[in-house]
Formats: C-alpha cells, structure tokens, sequence
C-alpha cells in the first residue's frame, strides 16, 4: 500500500523547483554521511528522439550525445566516483541502419582522438568491456591507443561498453570455465560466483552501485546481466543530449538517499 501510495504521489504533476546549483548540489554529494557510489554504469538513450525532435538527422542526436559524455566523465571525476561504464555501441546495434552505424563509429573515432589528452591529463583511466576487436580497424586502433596512453592513470575508469551484449559476455565466461574444466585446471567444485565474476570483461571492477538510464525507457537492454543483481536504478525522462553535470549529480544524492539492503532486513527499522 506504501508503495502504491508513493507512486501515486511520484505520478504527480511536481510543483516547478528552484533548481540548486551544479556547486550545492556536489557539496552535498561531497558532504554526505553515505559514499558516493564506486561504479556507476550509464545507458545513454533517447539521441535518436532528441534529434527526431528537432526535425534533424539522427546522427546529429550522438554527436550531441558525445557533448553529454564529455559532461558526464568530468562531472562523476568530481562527484568522486571511481569507475564509469558508458553504453556506447551494443551488439544489437548493428541492426540499425548502415549510415546511423558509420555515424556513431565515427563520432567515437573521433572523441576518443580528440579527447584523448585531456582525458591523459585528467589522469582518466580508459579500458572497454565488449568485442572491440570486432569494430572497424581504425575505429579499434584509436581505442586501443587511448587504453594504452592512459594505463598508468589512476584517476576515473571511464569503462567504455563496445559491442557488447551481456548474454554474450555470460556465455563467454561459460565456455571459458568449461575449458578449464576439461583441461583439469578447474575443479567443477571450485566454482563459485567470485570465480565466474573473475571470468566476465569487467574482471577488477566492481559492481555497478547505480545504473542510469535516460529517456524514461525501463529496460536493461542486455547491459552487465549478471554484475547489476544489487544495482541500484534510476531512470530519468531527460534524454541523454539534455543530460547535465546537475543530473549527474542528482542521480547520485538520490543514490545516497536509498537504503541498500542486498536482500537482508535492517535491524534499526520495526518490523
Ligand atoms: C542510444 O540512443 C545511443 C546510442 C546507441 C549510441 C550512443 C553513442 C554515443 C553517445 C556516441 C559515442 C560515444 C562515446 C563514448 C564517444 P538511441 O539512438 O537509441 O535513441 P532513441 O532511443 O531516441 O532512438
């Protein structure tokens, strides 16, 4: 009945809030008795609706999406979170057509490029998770290049997800245990949820603790599977070009806000 009763009163139209600036609302994040989430992974939708809106090519909506990463990466080095996972290019995406593909492949060609020394003197650690050895040859070169000039840096991980599915990654963890399996260097007995973990393409990150997603879809969308049991969500109806550093820095105060139980009661609370 609670429950119904706040989502009721969440489906209210909000009265217009003075909005707190992008510096109160960090030193409130920076203030807080409760850490800022470690990892946060994001799914950056809505570019092709943002762009769809304006009467403009779709591709226009990504290259104002670029704008928002680049938003976002100093906004969450600032909120003091350590790890970044962006949703740049599932492997569902190649379904779309051609020319939105050659777009978004382009723009991440690009930015990663033309970003790369700030990112280097921002002291962000880029890595990937997904097949990026099956991404075009000058696309993969170029982030091949920023994961190895940045490998010494020991600020943010910006995680970029590249041709990623997480059923496949799953799936790839399954055929890499059942090899050791077969080749004795694992003992079926020794499996265990740490091991598979070890087994995945985020292997030494942990968890995601919050999971964004703009443009008021709730799906998943085949994103980190098996790593968001525990992940807390929040879904905005911002698309992801309008996606500001202040809601960056919402998402997480309202992350603090949240009691994480992991499936367990807390004591403090009646029963
Ligand atoms: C989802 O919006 C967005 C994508 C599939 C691509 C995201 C890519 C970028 C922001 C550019 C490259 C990224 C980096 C990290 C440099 P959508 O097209 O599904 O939007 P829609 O749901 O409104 O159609």
């Amino acid at each position: 009945m609670k429950g119904m009763l706040r989502r009721a009163v969440a489906s209210l139209p909000r009265p217009a809030r003075a909005a707190e600036s992008e510096t109160g609302l960090l030193e409130r994040i920076l203030s807080s008795s409760q850490p800022p989430p470690r990892h946060v992974a994001i799914i950056m939708d809505g570019n092709g609706r943002w762009a769809e809106r304006r009467g403009l090519p779709r591709s226009v909506g990504h290259r104002s999406g670029v704008a928002a990463v680049k938003r976002v990466v100093m906004a969450a080095d600032e909120a003091k979170i350590e790890a970044l996972t962006l949703f740049a290019f599932s492997v569902e995406n190649w379904g779309r057509p051609k020319r939105e593909i050659s777009a978004i492949m382009r723009l991440l060609y690009e930015t990663t490029k033309r970003e790369l020394r700030e990112l280097a003197d921002n002291n962000v650690r880029v890595i990937t998770t997904g097949d990026v050895d099956a991404l075009p040859t000058t696309r993969r070169e170029a982030v091949l290049e920023s994961i190895e000039r940045t490998r010494h840096n020991t600020g943010l991980v910006l995680n970029l997800a590249l041709n990623y599915s997480g059923r496949a990654e799953i799936l790839g963890a399954v055929r890499q245990i059942a090899g050791k399996v077969q080749d004795g260097s694992l003992r079926l007995e020794d499996i265990d949820e740490a091991v598979f973990t070890r087994h995945l393409q985020t292997n030494g990150l942990p968890d995601p603790d919050l999971l964004i997603r703009t443009s008021g879809e709730w799906r998943l969308s085949n994103f980190l599977l098996w790593q968001t049991s525990y992940t807390e969500l929040y879904i905005t109806d911002t698309l992801w070009p309008d996606f500001s550093r202040a809601d960056l820095f919402e998402a997480v105060l309202e992350y603090q806000s949240r009691e994480r139980r992991f499936g367990r009661v807390v004591k403090s609370r009646p029963s």
